[in-house]
């Protein structure tokens, strides 16, 4: 029952484990992803829809990753094999593992990116540049460069595996408590300077005013999916950080926190792009773009542009950088847990793997080439791996942990290891009734809508 069992690694303080699981919560999915995912859904209106997904079942799902990792001191694998020894449960682990490993594969080519567009902008690249045209034309040659996809993906992958190699106290919990407060200053300097640009309120408006016209079904997809991807669940990484987690420490404060400090960092990224982008008159409608596109050709004009926008690249590879050491993390407990691995072993061989299958996404992005539009399913490698494992998988891995937790392992072992060593839930029987009834009946509903319609997030 004490902690002695863990060999692998403890979380050496609550402070140290809530800025690496919010270091893996806060990522691409909240500065890059969040922004534009609110823009195009009605503002503020799409803010409240998702505050709400992550109430009622982005925490009952983080809590209860947590517990399970904590009550097993394994990885997903290990630790649904551990508590369902014989059954097919353990497979509902491994989809973790592998969901984990591979949005890792194309995590690191995004996360590669902003590394390269740090260094781009700092060089001057976008400062002669007339309008938004030209620096399409710069991401179009940029992403479609092997040695920038590929070899930014591997500078990536290497300096993650450094950290990871050096285990989780030493490694993951001390560069987080370093990264972390970092990018919280470097937030809200970037905010502050956004939002005193002049014409930067009409950007304020577009955010945030509520448009309710526009809720359709898809928007509650979006918010779920943000939601889920936004918080690290589904995909095993919550669990694998919470079986690093002492038996003493208030699992249920710590998912509050986490989540809470995830949603804050998100809205605030939204603060920097959108003021920013309305006081340069740019468009807000520019999706995916908007980041390597539409700010790069209007920041630039801005007095102290090349700064600004270097700081946001920057402030974009920190929080990718905290987010795929607790992607990296998911298959080398694996190993580690399974293989009887050593960590540095496990590492090389997670590292390596995520490599191999991180460069057809890379490929990917060039205009031509097959990788770019699959034979039969006629999108590109990366965008299939998004679809199937950020999204469907995902959100199939989360239905599989509430129904776990409600109904196999039990809500009673559950909540007796959330209440160890006096630890009272105050909130327990809401807590079981969404795990029980909200969360797989909305999950489903959601998955069986998705699968329906062909629709995603
Ligand atoms: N939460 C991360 C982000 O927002 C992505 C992620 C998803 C990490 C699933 C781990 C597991 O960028």
């Amino acid at each position: 029952m004490l902690d002695k069992d863990s060999t692998r690694g403890l979380w050496t303080s609550k402070i140290g484990f809530i800025f690496a699981a919010a270091g893996s919560a806060i990522g691409l999915g909240n500065i890059w992803r969040f922004p534009y995912v609110t823009g195009e859904n009605g503002g503020a209106a799409f803010v409240m829809i998702y505050i709400f997904f992550i109430l009622v079942i982005g925490l009952p799902i983080m809590i209860s990753e947590l517990t399970i990792g904590r009550n097993t001191r394994k990885n997903p694998y290990g630790a649904f094999r551990k508590l369902k020894p014989g059954g097919y449960w353990k497979l509902a682990g491994g989809l973790g593992v592998m969901t984990g490993t591979l949005i890792l594969s194309f995590y690191t080519v995004i996360a590669g990116f902003t590394i390269g567009y740090f260094f781009l902008i700092l060089s001057g690249k976008f400062s002669g540049i007339h309008g938004v045209s030209q620096s399409g034309e710069i991401f179009a040659r940029f992403s479609a460069n092997p040695f920038n996809t590929i070899g930014l993906s591997v500078l990536f992958i290497v300096i993650t595996s450094v950290i990871v190699i050096n285990g989780v106290s030493k490694g993951i919990e001390k560069w987080s408590k370093i990264f972390m407060p970092v990018l919280v200053v470097l937030l809200i300097l970037l905010v502050f300077r956004s939002v005193t640009l002049k014409g930067s309120l009409k950007g304020l408006e577009f955010y945030l005013k509520p448009n309710f016209d526009n809720l359709s079904v898809s928007t509650f997809i979006q918010a779920l999916g943000q939601a889920l991807f936004s918080l690290s669940l589904g995909g095993g990484g919550m669990m694998t950080y919470g079986s690093y987690l002492s038996r003493k420490e208030k699992l249920v404060s710590s998912a509050g926190y986490i989540a809470a400090f995830d949603t804050m960092i998100a809205i605030l990224a939204g603060l920097i792009i959108f003021p920013a982008l309305f006081a340069m008159g740019g468009d807000p409608e520019g999706g995916p773009g908007l980041i390597f596109v539409t700010l790069p050709s209007l920041i630039i004009k801005m007095p102290g542009g090349i700064l600004f926008g270097a700081s946001i690249f920057l402030l974009l590879t920190l929080a990718a950088l905290t987010t795929t050491i607790s992607l990296l993390e998911i298959p080398v407990a694996y190993f580690v847990d399974e293989r009887g691995w050593s960590r540095k072993k496990a590492t090389l061989l997670a590292a390596s793997i995520i490599l191999l299958l991180a460069i057809p996404s890379a490929l990917s992005l060039g205009a031509s080439g097959w990788l770019s539009k699959l034979p039969f399913f006629g999108i590109g490698f990366m965008d299939f791996i998004v679809i199937v494992f950020a999204n469907y998988a995902l959100v199939i891995g989360a239905f599989l942990i509430a129904v776990f937790v409600g109904y196999s392992w039990g809500i009673k072992p559950a909540l007796h290891e959330i209440e160890l060593y006096g630890n009272n839930f105050r909130l327990k029987r809401v807590w079981t009734l969404l795990v029980k009834y909200v969360c797989p009946v909305a999950i489903l509903a959601i998955l069986g809508y998705m699968l329906v319609t062909g629709n995603y997030f």
